[in-house]
């Protein structure tokens, strides 16, 4: 690092933080042993309330079991009715990430208040001698209204955990909350309280920092921006929301990084780095608890009560409720996503359940008439979840579109008081690490030129959970009222009388006086993001040549790298002048030219403010290689460091199986063979762009799709022939399954006579699940490149054993079929999604 800094004094100061910062690195204690009086204690802020206390038990002793178990239950909007919750009695609905009113991925404020009012209708509905209860309808609402058209984006956590501004995260869920209640929903499920401790982590960028102090001091801001502040009128009245502090714990820290892993951690870790945000949001009243997916040395989350009763419930006085998370439960040993008392006995008050909901309830009605949940913990179950919707004054609100905030829905979302604020945020979360003879902050009476395939994409500077569940599928007309980086850029050169051009490639008219090159990652969220090594994007080097390009080309380089994680970019911070980490800056990037220009006088516009929450990793592997940019680093425009160059070997050796890309370019990727099957059962090798299995039945070809020869063709001749992407060792598939991910496949069908083909995903000796493909492929226009995307949950219908996959893609048709494949890959996005069976 000294090398590296010559006039900077900071940091070996935040190197030495850095340090006392990292975990307890003490061997992973194999028990699961709690010992609750060792653990923080906290103190719900809401004194005992006689006249609630009152309510709650009035009602409830008007309740049958059938209505108490309704409440336990949170069914998905995708799949339930407001018809099913008047007939249920459910206490809770939800809507996922990919699940909108009317289909719509741009929903808008007045579709979500006729869905919210169509479902509180039922809930209201008191015919057949049914209690009126009010429904809690939750959403992910992590970075602004996320799932709202039109909403204030938000930077994703991992950015604002750079500004350190807890004023600035408290007034962010204020804003939040408000944008929610306009929509007429009440229940958002953040924050994030995960402290990650492995980037390799896809859902790194939803936690605020690797620091558990920084973590504990956002969770307070944050809550009391979503509630209001406990003890103050404003707590919970009709501009502010329940918030869901998750996931109990220590989602962030599972082994390899792994999303719904298991973390193999001490006790002492489990407490001090993974639990450090509850206390302080307890502290604040938070009104929910989500139940992590993950595991604590191998016993899962959701089943465990020493950690949801003894220490969460028990010694930290959590007075709220436990929200299951989707369909976690069924991940408990003994139990299905319809059936599991355990997780209701553990501690679980309400059991997130999408689709499942009806078995479920069935279940939980039996298990709570049987005794196998006793009736105490029922009571105890409802009597939670019905205290907080009279804290949140619901039994008065009235509809949902008559609350004070959803009459004026269109003032509230995307305000420009609400986008003023997340551009500020964009300002204070930018972390400069390089800046080389000051080339920042630039005139804007210069040429300017901005490029990179993120420099007009606000899809890539928004990252998942935006408007779909990975934030996959989107296109600028589908933010309206934000800004890209590169028109923020713009506006401003503009403004002040400069010249610039953006072009995504970096090809230039006239030579630029400088360049700005926006790229990063493509947004991603669950398990999608979780990377075998920090390697950005191994094996496409086009952002790196495009920098190259332009720095042999003579022109000052500054690089905003967009991405929800640090990673290694050594060779990309290398050959820019100046590297800037954006983040994932959401819908105001106005925010970064405000920092990047100078005024028209010449003068800072704005400093650089952002200090790195997450060490830069020094290596493209975890845990490895000196960071030259530690926690705490961050330079300011006065620093005037000059770099030296960052060693460029990753240290990554060996083949890294990639997850979820299986054929790329007409061909199978590392770790995965080509293997074509005859009629007679005899497999040849595909892996070269001519062949045929020996008996005649299937040819293959090489065909340009893209680029010369990046497809394949295959003729079947017979019946009975078939081709498989073959894995070197089984693979696990079964929590992609649990979400909405697909197999998807770009194709194109040239001849399909007998409207006979499948396609299926093999498990090993005897075991296989094959999907219909014949009714898809025969709507589709001949001769046109598709993507067609199979839900993995088909698979599983059709008999696979998702735990054990080792052929991700068979193929097979008809005698006389000619079809086209240039790529297959796990995804959230296609054109076509199959039907199938459930
Ligand atoms: C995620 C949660 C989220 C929930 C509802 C789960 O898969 O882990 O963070 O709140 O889905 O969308
Ligand atoms: C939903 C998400 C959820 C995920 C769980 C998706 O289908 O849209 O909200 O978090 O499944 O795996």
């Amino acid at each position: 690092m000294l090398a590296f800094v010559r006039r900077l004094r900071i940091a070996p100061i935040a190197l030495a933080i850095a340090l006392a910062c990292l975990p307890l690195g003490a061997a992973p204690a194999a028990d699961t042993a709690v010992h609750p009086e060792q653990w923080p204690a906290a103190k719900w802020p809401l004194p005992r309330n006689a006249a609630l206390e009152q309510r709650v038990a009035e009602l409830m002793a008007k309740m049958s079991v059938e209505e108490k178990v309704g409440q336990l239950i949170q069914a998905d909007i995708s799949a339930v009715t407001p018809e099913d919750v008047r007939k249920y009695r459910l206490g809770s609905i939800l809507a996922g990430g990919n699940s909108k009113p009317e289909g719509k991925t741009t929903a808008t404020a007045e579709q979500w208040k006729a869905l919210a009012d169509a479902f509180h209708r039922a809930a209201m509905d008191t015919s057949g001698g049914h209690q009126a209860i009010p429904l809690l309808i939750g959403i992910d609402a992590v970075h602004g209204h996320n799932n709202t058209v039109g909403a204030t984006l938000f930077p994703q956590n991992s950015a604002l955990g750079a500004t350190r501004d807890p004023q600035l995260i408290r007034e962010i869920g204020a804003a939040t909350a408000a944008e929610v209640r306009a929509t007429g929903i009440n229940w958002t499920f953040a924050p994030t309280l995960a402290v990650p401790q492995d980037l390799r982590w896809g859902r790194s960028y939803e936690g605020y920092s690797q620091d558990p102090k920084v973590v504990a001091q956002y969770a307070s801001a944050m809550i009391e921006g979503l509630q209001g502040k406990a003890g103050t009128p404003k707590f919970l009245d009709a501009s502010h929301v329940i918030a869901s502090a998750k996931h109990f714990l220590a989602d962030g820290g599972t082994k390899d990084g792994k999303d719904q892993g298991d973390a193999q951690v001490s006790e002492t870790e489990l407490r001090e780095v993974h639990a450090a945000g509850y206390p302080p949001a307890i502290d604040a009243g938070v009104q929910t608890v989500m139940a992590s997916f993950s595991s604590w040395n191998g016993q899962k989350m959701h089943g465990n009560k020493a950690l949801l009763t003894d220490v969460l419930k028990g010694r930290m006085d959590f007075q709220g409720f436990v929200v299951g998370d989707w369909n976690g439960h069924g991940q408990v040993p003994g139990c299905s996503n319809t059936d599991c008392p355990a997780s209701i006995n553990a501690g679980v008050d309400m059991l997130m359940a999408p689709d499942s909901w009806r078995g479920l309830y069935e279940h939980t009605l039996a298990e709570a008439k049987s005794g196998a949940i006793p009736a105490a913990r029922l009571d105890d179950a409802v009597a939670r979840i019905l205290r907080v919707k009279f804290r949140l004054g619901l039994f008065e609100a009235g509809a949902p579109s008559t609350q004070p905030l959803a009459t004026k829905s269109a003032e509230v979302i995307g305000s420009a008081a609400h986008r003023a604020l997340a551009r500020r945020a964009v300002r204070e979360s930018l972390v400069l690490l390089k800046n080389n003879h000051g080339v920042l902050p630039l005139d804007p009476r210069k040429h300017i030129l901005v490029a990179g395939d993120a420099a007009d994409n606000i899809s890539r500077q928004s990252g998942g959970w935006t408007l779909t569940w990975q934030g996959t599928g989107l296109g600028n007309k589908d933010f309206p009222g934000a800004q890209s980086i590169g028109a923020g850029i713009a506006e401003q050169v503009k403004a002040a009388g400069g010249q610039v051009e953006i072009a995504a490639d970096g090809r230039y008219t006239n030579k630029p006086d400088v360049a700005v090159v926006v790229f990063g990652e493509d947004p991603y969220a669950e398990f999608q993001g979780d990377l075998p090594n920090l390697l950005y994007r191994p094996g496409d080097e086009h952002d790196l040549e495009l920098l190259r390009r332009l720095h042999g080309d003579g022109i000052p380089v500054v690089a905003v790298f967009l991405s929800g994680r640090p990673l290694w970019v050594n060779r990309e911070i290398n050959v820019a002048d100046a590297f800037v980490a954006a983040w994932l800056p959401g819908s105001e990037g106005g925010g970064v030219a405000d920092v990047l220009l100078r005024k028209r006088d010449g003068k800072i516009a704005n400093d650089f403010h952002g200090k790195l929450a997450y060490a830069w990793p020094g290596s493209g592997v975890h845990g490895q290689g000196e960071s030259r940019f530690p926690f705490g680093y961050g330079l300011r425009y006065a620093d005037h460091a000059e770099a030296l160059d960052l060693p460029e070997a990753s240290g990554i050796t060996g083949e890294q199986i990639p997850v979820g890309n299986y054929l790329e370019r007409g061909k199978s990727v590392r770790g995965y063979t080509f293997r074509l099957l005859g009629a007679d059962g005899v497999a040849v090798a595909g892996d070269t762009s001519k062949s045929g299995t020996a008996d005649g039945s299937l040819r293959m070809s090489a065909l340009d799709y893209k680029a010369q020869e990046d497809a394949r063709r295959f003729e079947w001749k017979k019946n009975g022939a078939e081709l498989a992407i073959q894995s070197r060792a089984p693979f696990d598939l079964d929590r992609q399954t649990n979400g909405d991910v697909l197999l998807v496949t770009t194709l194109r069908v040239d001849a399909l006579p007998g409207k006979d083909a499948w396609i299926g995903m093999g498990c090993g000796a005897g075991c296989k699940g094959r999907v219909n493909l014949g009714p898809t492929l025969t709507s589709l226009p001949a001769g046109t490149w598709t993507r067609v995307g199979v839900p993995l949950k088909c698979f599983r219908t059709a008999g696979a054993d998702m735990h054990r996959i080792d052929q991700p893609f068979v193929w097979g048709a008809g005698a006389g079929s000619s079809l086209a494949l240039a790529r297959v890959a796990l995804g959230t996005d296609a054109d076509q999604v199959v039907d199938c069976p459930r």
